[in-house]
């Protein structure tokens, strides 16, 4: 059965794109991408797992449209100076033009920099964000924040550039690892725990399923993501507010991900998972929300076979003084204080600006102790 194709709007006035959903995207590119064209020339950045994989599918899918392509090394520690300025250099030599459109086909690191890099060019040129993990497809592919990490910290370099359109090709998920997978998973149970307890029902019953590889579940979720995300980036599209809601679970994130050096020890969506159920055990402890909603949160990862405590990452931690220290560090500290996502239930988060850091420090302690 051919599944159709499904369409959310991000309606940003001059700068509204549409998110295409739906297996068979790739071979359609062409016919996709075409009404964006000033010419019939498109460049690719991609990664060299990925160009292995998809490239081919994509040039044939781009049919008489001429593709130039970049593969940059797989991995996080390409999003930085290096591989940034080796893809801008690369886009200059190919001549993209103001009018062109550049694509990142990949995951996060790729549609991150190769944003970034559209964002830059030039002083601006469009892109076309193709999505190949889940976490690209319900996260960063959507919402235009792109850039690249300093060794001051990660995504500390960067722009808000909106993409044009993006192809979330559920197809191309097939070949994705399965640690990669549930990382991507990890964002989106974040898009049930902040904002829709329904669908959080429907993880708890259909996430199996998901990952076993049914098309029709994926899209589901996917469709049902991006459409979170897009409402909350339209409501506040540079984070002056309630875009914050999407880094539930991300304080303890970045922090876990800045102690393990970014490592292969924890991917971003497996520190979005640990730290949702962080976020949830502090708003408990906080008496925002009942213990069942804790406990929840932790059943669902833990049948899904993911990371949910921090004795699941390999390795040493340091000690909750200073995972304290990298918290301070994060982007969301506002005037000195550490601004946290807590919850009053499933479906129910909201952004705290003044945290009590003791039991912050408290539920640190204990999930170290418990390693
Ligand atoms: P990634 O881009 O490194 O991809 C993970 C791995 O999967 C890579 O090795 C890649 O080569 C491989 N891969 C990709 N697609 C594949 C496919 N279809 N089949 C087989 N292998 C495939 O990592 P990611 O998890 O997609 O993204 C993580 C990055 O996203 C982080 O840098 C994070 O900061 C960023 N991020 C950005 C935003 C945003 O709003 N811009 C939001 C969330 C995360
Ligand atoms: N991933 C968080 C955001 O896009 O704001």
């Amino acid at each position: 059965m051919t599944q159709k194709t499904d369409s959310v709007r991000v309606a940003l006035g001059a700068r509204s794109y549409d998110v295409r959903i739906g297996a068979g995207l790739l071979a359609r590119a062409g016919a996709e991408i075409a009404p964006l064209l000033r010419r019939r020339r498109v460049a690719v950045v991609t990664d060299e797992t990925v160009a292995a994989i998809h490239l081919d599918a994509l040039r044939a899918g781009l049919g008489d449209i001429e593709m130039t392509a970049l593969a940059l090394p797989a991995g996080e520690a390409t999003k930085g100076w290096r591989q940034f300025s080796r893809a801008v250099d690369w886009l200059l030599a190919e001549k993209v033009e103001r009018r062109d459109i550049v694509i990142a086909l990949g995951g996060g690191v790729i549609g991150d920099l190769a944003g970034f890099a559209a964002a830059v060019l030039r002083r601006g040129v469009r892109f076309v964000q193709v999505p190949t993990t889940l976490l690209a497809q319900v996260d960063s592919s959507v919402g235009g924040k792109t850039g690249i990490n300093s060794v001051h910290g990660k995504n500390l370099i960067g722009a808000f550039h909106q993409p044009a359109l993006v192809l979330a090709d559920i197809g191309v998920l097939d070949t994705l690892p399965a640690r990669d997978f549930l990382s991507g998973y990890g964002e989106v149970v974040k898009y049930g725990l902040l904002g829709d307890a329904d669908f959080f029902d429907w993880l708890e019953v259909n996430g199996p399923a998901l990952a076993a590889g049914d098309r029709e579940a994926r899209q589901f979720a996917v469709r049902r993501s991006v459409e979170m995300k897009a409402r909350i980036v339209e409501r506040d599209e540079t984070e002056e507010g309630d875009r914050a809601l999407l880094n539930l679970g991300h304080t303890f994130c970045h922090a876990l991900e800045s102690a393990t050096g970014y490592s292969d020890r924890l991917l971003h969506g497996e520190g979005v998972a640990i730290g949702c159920a962080l976020a949830f055990e502090l708003s408990q402890r906080l008496g925002l929300c009942s213990q069942e909603a804790p406990s929840r949160v932790r059943a669902h990862l833990q049948a899904m076979g993911m990371k949910v405590d921090l004795a699941d990452i390999p390795g040493d931690l340091p000690g909750a003084e200073a995972l304290m220290a990298l918290m301070a560090q994060d982007k969301k500290v506002l005037d000195g204080k550490l601004r946290f996502i807590l919850a009053r239930g499933i479906g129910d988060a909201f952004v705290a600006t003044d945290v009590d850091t003791v039991t912050v420090r408290a539920v640190l302690e204990d999930a170290l102790r418990a390693r």
